[in-house]
């Protein structure tokens, strides 16, 4: 057993106990960041403040809203938004936060591909990371079904009907889904226990295997360059900062993150305050009618790219080129077959490959948000079958390309 000494102070006490000094040193003093890095190294902090604002904004929401298919639309539209003090500030906040969460999931995934942030012993926080995307898009799912609108309703159709894996007619793993036929009330209770527990629970537990995931390899940095933390660390704690090519992480690089995320919430309330219209589809203003389908019912903006793909090919093998869509970034760090930790400005044709996939995604994006008809199809089809071809050939010119 340990050995307990009197304590001298309330710190002393809990440092016996949990080592608090120990954790402090593995996970801030003692953490190093290497100096070449720019504010696009603050995305992670960043999207880790956006999520605590949907958790506290989240627990104000639910303290008045009913998940009850009689209750639930009053309870959003009416108790919420009108008669609770503030309460549409919380409203506003929770969607806009749910919506930027994924421009900057977007953008902390680019620098990751980028960078080469997930090579050379860093698989597992991208992996991590990947889970999270995951993790995310299920928790803004089921966030949609809660106020129980015409979107709600029939997205969450739209969605579950994916389930009977078109003609595997898997109807009893669609109804299993729904807990009925269409949509009601055990459809909303599952997805209200997903929403506001166990994804929830979930993210925090992959935040925890992501954070740790960076502690042993460190993160990467604009070259690429291999530092030898240790010895940097020495230099750095000697006196000799300027010479050395890391920082702690605590206080040193947390003073930078907190700017930039200070500067992040500036932007954020902005919108929150001026121009929050964009978070809440105004379908979802109508309460849920299942005698009634909407004109069109589409996902948000971060999911239209996948949509896009989804629409693009008959039901089977929209299917299996949804699944291929979601399913390969996982895989990345090991269709990436270069060595290189390089950035891509350096890696020749792996640039280019970046750039059009950037640009194939936000086409996607484009044409998942137009009604898929005529030469918009054909556009969104093209786009489709590019997202597939790029990771197709990914691994061949990654393999053949040369050491920088
Ligand atoms: C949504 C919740 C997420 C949170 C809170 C989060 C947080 C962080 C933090 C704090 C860092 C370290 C600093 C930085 O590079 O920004 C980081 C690094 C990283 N994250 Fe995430 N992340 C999330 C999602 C993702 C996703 C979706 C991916 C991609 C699949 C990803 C991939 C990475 C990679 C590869 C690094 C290492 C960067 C490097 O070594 O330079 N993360 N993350």
């Amino acid at each position: 057993m340990a050995h307990f000494t009197k304590a001298t102070s309330l710190h002393d006490w809990m440092n016996q106990r949990l080592g608090i000094d120990t954790v402090r040193r593995v996970m801030a003093t003692e953490y190093w960041i290497p100096k070449n890095i720019n504010f696009l190294w603050a995305m992670g902090m960043v999207l880790a403040v956006t999520f605590a604002m949907l958790l506290i904004s989240g627990l104000f929401l639910l303290m008045y809203y009913q998940p009850n298919i009689h209750l639930a639309f009053d309870s959003v539209n009416d108790v919420i938004m009108r008669q609770v003090p503030f309460g549409w500030l919380f409203r506003d906040i929770h969607a806009v936060a749910a919506s930027i969460v994924f421009l900057v999931i977007y953008i902390h995934m680019l620098t990751g591909i980028y960078y080469g942030s997930y090579k050379k012993g860093r698989e597992m926080i991208w992996i991590s990371g990947m889970l999270l995307y995951v993790a995310f898009s299920a928790e803004a799912f089921s966030g949609y079904m809660l106020p129980w609108g015409q979107l709600s309703y029939w997205a969450g159709t739209v969605i579950t009907d994916l389930f009977s894996l078109g003609s595997l007619h898997a109807e009893w793993l669609l109804h299993w889904i729904r807990g009925g036929y269409t949509p009601g009330q055990p459809f909303l209770d599952r997805f209200f226990a997903l929403h506001v527990v166990l994804l929830p629970l979930l993210v925090i537990g992959l935040i925890g295997l992501h954070f740790g995931a960076l502690r042993i390899p460190h993160v990467n940095n604009q070259e690429g360059e291999e530092i030898d933390f240790e010895a940097e660390a020495k230099k750095y704690k000697s006196g000799d900062k300027k010479g050395s090519k890391v920082i702690a992480f605590a206080n040193d690089f947390m003073s930078k993150d907190m700017f930039v995320v200070g500067v992040y919430l500036i932007f954020f309330f902005y919108l929150v305050l001026f121009h929050n219209g964009f978070a809440l589809d105004p379908i979802n203003f109508i309460p849920a009618n299942p005698m009634h389908t909407p004109a069109s019912v589409e996902p948000e903006w971060y999911f239209l790219w996948s949509y896009d793909i989804l629409r693009g090919f008959s039901t089977n093998v929209g299917l299996i080129a949804f699944a291929f869509a979601q399913g390969i970034f996982f895989v990345f760090p090991f269709l990436d077959r270069s060595p290189n930790a390089k950035p891509a400005s350096k890696r020749g044709i792996f640039f280019l490959w970046f750039w059009i996939l950037v640009i194939d995604m936000t086409g996607l994006t484009i044409m998942g948000k137009l009604p898929p008809e005529g030469m918009y199809r054909e556009v969104g089809v093209m786009f489709a079958y590019i997202f597939i071809a790029l990771f197709i050939i990914l691994p061949f010119i990654t393999k053949f390309e040369k050491k920088v």
